[in-house]
């Protein structure tokens, strides 16, 4: 069986990310989406309700499984037997970091690292932004899935009370 990961925060998970996983669970047998437990910076969202918002919006695909995971990426992928990761690249601004990772990563433990060319309808996409734009009331309705749009809405009424 072909197994891949793609890792991330998904603080929310975006269109930009689904766009990934889903044409990466074309590409394999089995993509594992990796949340991770982020101890220095506070999210928006629980570990818990990424986790889940990932899982709603992934649930059509078929052959998608979430998990977290906390310390060193390929460590996870070790243990799962999950040999490459899927990432996407939006910009050449992401180049630089990502190609680190890459390197890092492969010459740690041997793990490969696929990117795919990000949909162009999502390149200035990220969660920080969706954020930042939810928050000043911005429409974010294209940029997240509706299951994500409310939640996002209902928690940002909520911190501001
Ligand atoms: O969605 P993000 O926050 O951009 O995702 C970053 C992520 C989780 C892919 C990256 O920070 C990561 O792989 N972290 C795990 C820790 C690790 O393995 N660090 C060494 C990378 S070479």
């Amino acid at each position: 069986m072909h197994k891949a990961v793609c890792p991330g925060s998904f603080d929310p998970v975006t269109n930009g990310h689904l766009d990934i996983v889903s044409r990466a669970s074309k590409l394999y047998d089995e993509v594992t989406v990796a949340v991770m437990v982020n101890k220095s910076k506070k999210g928006l969202f629980t570990l818990e309700e990424r986790m889940e918002m990932v899982r709603e919006t992934t649930a059509d695909y078929g052959n998608v499984v979430v998990e977290s995971f906390h310390g060193l990426l390929v460590d996870f992928c070790r243990d799962r037997g999950i040999p490459v990761i899927v990432k996407g690249l939006r910009a050449v601004s992401d180049f630089d970091y990502e190609l680190q990772m890459a390197q890092m990563n492969q010459g740690l433990a041997g793990v490969e690292t696929l990117f795919l060319s990000t949909n162009p309808l999502y390149s200035f996409l990220s969660s920080s932004l969706v954020k930042e734009v939810a928050t000043y009331g911005g429409d974010v309705s294209g940029l997240v899935p509706k299951t994500v749009l409310s939640r996002l809405t209902e928690r940002l009424e909520r911190d501001s009370q």
